[in-house]
C-alpha cells in the first residue's frame, strides 16, 4: 500500500455550532497504481480529508503512512512524496505558468534543466502548450486548472491528491484532466481524488469510499457497492448510501 490511512478525524469549533467532527474514524488504502476516490455530498468531510493528508490541516485523531513514512509526524518528507490540488488554489495572475513552474519547481529542489524539462512535458500532457508563456490573468479557467495540477505536482510525486480536479470544466478540459490522471495511473502512481460526478468516478475510480456527515459510509468497487446495495446505477448506489 502506499497510502494508509487510519482513523483520521477533525474536530472542528463554530461558535453557531459549538465543537463538531468534520470528519471521523475515517480509514482507507490507496495503493500505486490506484485511483481511490472520495464522494459525498456538500460538507461532508472531503475537503477536510484531503487537507489532513496534504498536512495542511493536523489531524484530532489518526494516522496516515506513505510508503511507510509517517505522514504527520514527518510531515517535511511526507509532502515531498506528495502533490495536492486543492479546490481553491490561486494562481499569480502576473505571472505565465512557465513562471510560476519554475518558481515551485526551484522550490521543490528541481534544477533549472529539470524544471525546463518537466514544464514542457507537463504543458503538453496536460494540453496548455499554446499557453505556457501567457500571464495567468488572461487564461480560461480550464487552462488555469490544468496549470493548479501541473504546480501541485512539479517535483513528480508519487501520490497525487486531487479535490474536486475537473469542477468548472467544459467537456474537452474534463477529457484531458482525465487522460491526465490514467496516464499517472499508469505510470504507477496513487491518486486519491474527490468528486461530484458519478460519471467521473465511473471512469476514473478503481475503488470508492462513500462519504457523509464526516463518516466513511462504505468503501468498495463499484460492483462491490452495487452488491452491497443492490443497485445498478452508481447514482442510486450513492443515494441508498447516504440515505440509510
Ligand atoms: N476551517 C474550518 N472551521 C470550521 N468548520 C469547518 C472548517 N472547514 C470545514 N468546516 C466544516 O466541516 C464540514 C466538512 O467540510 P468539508 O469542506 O470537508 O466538506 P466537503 O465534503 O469538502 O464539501 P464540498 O462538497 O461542499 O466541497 C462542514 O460542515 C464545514 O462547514
Ligand atoms: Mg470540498
Amino acid at each position: 500500500m502506499a497510502l494508509l490511512v487510519e482513523s483520521v478525524g477533525k474536530r472542528f469549533y463554530e461558535k453557531h455550532r459549538g465543537e463538531f467532527m468534520a470528519c471521523q474514524d475515517i480509514s482507507f488504502a490507496v495503493s500505486d497504481g490506484e485511483i481511490f476516490g472520495l464522494l459525498g455530498p456538500n460538507g461532508a468531510g472531503k475537503t477536510t480529508t484531503l487537507r489532513i493528508i496534504a498536512t495542511i490541516l493536523t489531524a484530532t485523531t489518526g494516522k496516515a503512512t506513505l510508503d511507510g513514512v509517517d505522514v504527520f509526524a514527518d510531515s517535511h518528507k511526507a509532502r515531498a512524496m506528495m502533490g495536492f490540488l486543492s479546490s481553491s488554489t490561486g494562481l499569480y495572475d502576473r505571472l505565465t505558468p512557465a513562471e510560476i513552474l519554475h518558481y515551485f519547481g526551484r522550490l521543490c529542489g528541481l534544477t533549472e534543466a529539470e524544471v525546463k524539462a518537466r514544464t514542457a512535458q507537463l504543458a503538453q500532457s496536460l494540453d496548455f502548450e499554446k499557453y505556457v508563456n501567457v500571464r495567468c490573468a488572461g487564461l480560461s479557467q480550464g487552462t488555469r486548472q490544468k496549470v493548479s495540477i501541473a504546480r501541485a505536482i512539479v517535483h513528480n510525486p508519487k501520490l497525487m491528491i486531487l479535490d474536486e480536479p475537473s469542477t468548472g470544466l467544459d467537456v474537452l478540459a474534463t477529457q484531458s484532466m482525465h487522460d491526465f490522471i490514467l496516464a499517472a495511473k499508469a505510470q504507477e502512481k496513487a491518486i486519491l481524488l474527490s468528486t461530484h460526478s458519478m460519471d467521473e468516478a465511473e471512469k476514473l475510480c478503481d475503488r470508492i469510499g462513500i462519504i457523509n456527515d464526516g463518516k466513511l459510509l462504505a468503501v468498495g468497487t463499484i460492483d462491490e457497492l452495487r452488491a452491497v446495495t443492490g443497485k445498478s446505477r452508481l447514482e442510486d448506489v450513492f443515494v441508498t448510501l447516504v440515505r440509510a
